[in-house]
């Protein structure tokens, strides 16, 4: 049994899977009401809001796997890439269980477990490679190709924002909640996504692009400043009551442009790959609109459960399933890392 630990942002959680990749319990404890006021994620109290959960979180996961400390096999934990100071919680909590009982250690990489969540046993799954990932979060926006279940290799990843990012910020222009994604959405039902042509959407290029944009578009990187601009100064040239009116419209133009440029290079990451099978994870994959398109690519495709697409910790233990166990005591200087390649 793998007791999984993940706490990069502002999801405090564990879970408990089996050497098979048998999902037996999770638990997901969301900061995200503590941190919707100051509009994002506030890092030092994410780092406090863990260190109080921690505990009790890993008391439930076990509790509903029917387990104690004494059946835990491998303790695993996200390393990186996330906010250090959370980070750091998970991975110490982690370290200190395994410690106690010179139990083996998996440091675990956040987007790896992201990946994992296609592993993990039950509801469709597991989806093994190789395939093509999308992964498209808040904190992440990468295409990646993974042709074995210890790695994978990034194809395209985001200039700017997170495609996530991109959704809370335009539904916060558009005076809805954080995060806004889901809301976003629910507003674009009610609007045509033609009414606006930003950037990327397919409005815009019914009506011809420039040179230099369709030089851009045939790479595999994602860039999503241009639509939050276009939507920013949209707004700006509306009169006030035009805006209340035309919002549904703005809502579904601009969910057009973001659904639009991650099915282009994910249709094209499947292309250039020969791999022929798609993943998605992340919170984004949640979205009505890109799950539609995706299941026109007519490729097999798998989503996870949204429990398991949204950040949690049976990925993690999915995850360490297949990487390199440390044993005690040469993981208790572990370190965690805020981004990029492992510390
Ligand atoms: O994976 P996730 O739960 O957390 C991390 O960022 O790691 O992703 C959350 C993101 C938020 O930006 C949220 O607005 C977005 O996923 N999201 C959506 C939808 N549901 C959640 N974006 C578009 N449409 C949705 N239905
Ligand atoms: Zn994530």
């Amino acid at each position: 049994m793998i007791l999984g630990i993940e706490t990069s942002c502002d999801e405090t959680a564990a879970a408990l899977v089996t050497r098979d990749g048998e999902l037996a319990a999770s638990v997901v404890a969301s900061q995200a009401e503590l941190h919707a006021r100051f509009g994002g994620v506030v890092p030092e109290i994410a780092s406090r809001h863990h260190l109080e959960l921690i505990d009790a979180v890993i008391d439930e996961a076990l509790r509903r796997a029917g387990l104690t400390l004494e059946g835990i096999e491998l303790v695993a934990a996200t390393q990186g890439p996330g906010l250090v100071g959370a980070l750091l919680v998970g991975l110490s909590a982690a370290k200190a269980l395994a410690a106690a009982r010179e139990l083996p250690f998996a440091a675990v990489d956040h987007l790896q477990g992201h990946v994992a969540a296609n592993f993990v046993r039950g509801d469709g799954g597991p989806f093994e490679p190789p395939f093509v990932c999308l992964i498209a979060s808040g904190g992440h926006t990468l295409l990646a190709h993974v042709r074995s279940h210890d790695g994978f290799e990034v194809v395209g990843s985001t200039l700017d924002d997170a495609a996530g990012e991109a959704f809370d910020k335009g539904a916060r222009m558009l005076g809805l909640g954080y995060p806004g994604g889901a809301a976003l959405e629910a507003l674009a039902a009610g609007g045509d996504q033609t009414a606006f042509a930003f950037p990327g959407s397919p409005a815009e290029r019914a009506r011809g692009r420039s040179p230099s944009r369709a030089a851009f578009a045939e790479g595999l990187d994602f860039s999503f400043a241009g639509v939050k601009t276009a939507l920013l100064y949209a707004l700006r040239e509306l009169p006030e009551a035009e805006r209340q009116e035309r919002a549904a419209d703005l809502a579904a133009s601009y969910q057009a442009a973001i659904v639009e440029s991650l099915l282009g290079r994910t249709a094209r990451a499947l292309e250039a790959s020969g791999l022929g099978r798609l993943a998605v994870g992340g919170g984004v994959a949640a979205n009505g609109e890109l799950r539609r398109r995706l299941g026109g690519l007519e490729v097999p495709l798998h989503v996870p459960e949204r429990a398991l697409c949204t950040d949690n910790a049976a990925m993690i233990a999915s995850a360490a399933r297949f990487a390199e166990r440390l044993e005690y005591p040469r993981y208790l200087a572990l370190d965690a890392y805020a981004s990029g390649e492992r510390g």
